[in-house]
């Protein structure tokens, strides 16, 4: 069985790897790079990579909304390893993450093409955030 852990990318060649996987699979990632070029200090922002025991093959951003919530942003497995069950091991560590933190749910933004991941992963559709945004789901898990 491979061995699964998220961890703080901790030199310059991790944090490559990091925008890399970012960059290849969210679209997105590229503007938000581009504004938020100081994340890597961003107090209560957690950038963690996910490791399958010595290979990099996932990003996500964990940012702790406040002492009950934390949102799961920036989720991408590497582009030649999806539908191969590593997203659904990243959310498992990513719950573990955000519950250490003492949060007692984890909310995300999905696009709508990813709902049916995280359903997979025990998320329901339910309003966190007043901001809506048009073609995007807010989805909320109870972390037990
Ligand atoms: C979404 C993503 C992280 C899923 O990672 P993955 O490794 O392909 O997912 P897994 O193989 O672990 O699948 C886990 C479960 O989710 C389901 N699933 C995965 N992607 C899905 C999708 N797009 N739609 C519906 N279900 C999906 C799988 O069927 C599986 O369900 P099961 O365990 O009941 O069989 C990955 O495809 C990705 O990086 N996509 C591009 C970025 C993205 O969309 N991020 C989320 C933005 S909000």
């Amino acid at each position: 069985m491979p061995q699964y852990r998220l961890s703080r990318p901790s030199c310059r060649a991790e944090w490559d790897v990091y925008h890399r996987i970012r960059q290849d699979v969210l679209l997105e990632s590229r503007k938000y790079a581009m504004e938020h070029p100081d994340e890597e200090d961003e107090p209560h922002h957690y950038p963690l990579l996910l490791w399958r025991d010595n290979d990099p093959i996932g990003t996500i951003r964990i940012d702790k909304l406040d002492d009950t919530a934390a949102a799961l942003r920036l989720v991408a497995i590497d582009p030649v390893l999806q539908g191969q069950g590593h997203g659904r091991a990243l959310l498992t560590e990513a719950e573990r993450f955000a519950r250490d933190l003492g949060c007692a749910k984890a909310v995300v933004y999905s696009t709508t093409e990813a709902i049916g991941y995280y359903e997979a992963g025990g998320f329901t559709e339910d309003d966190w955030a007043e901001c809506e945004i048009a073609g995007v789901a807010q989805m909320v898990k109870p972390l037990g």
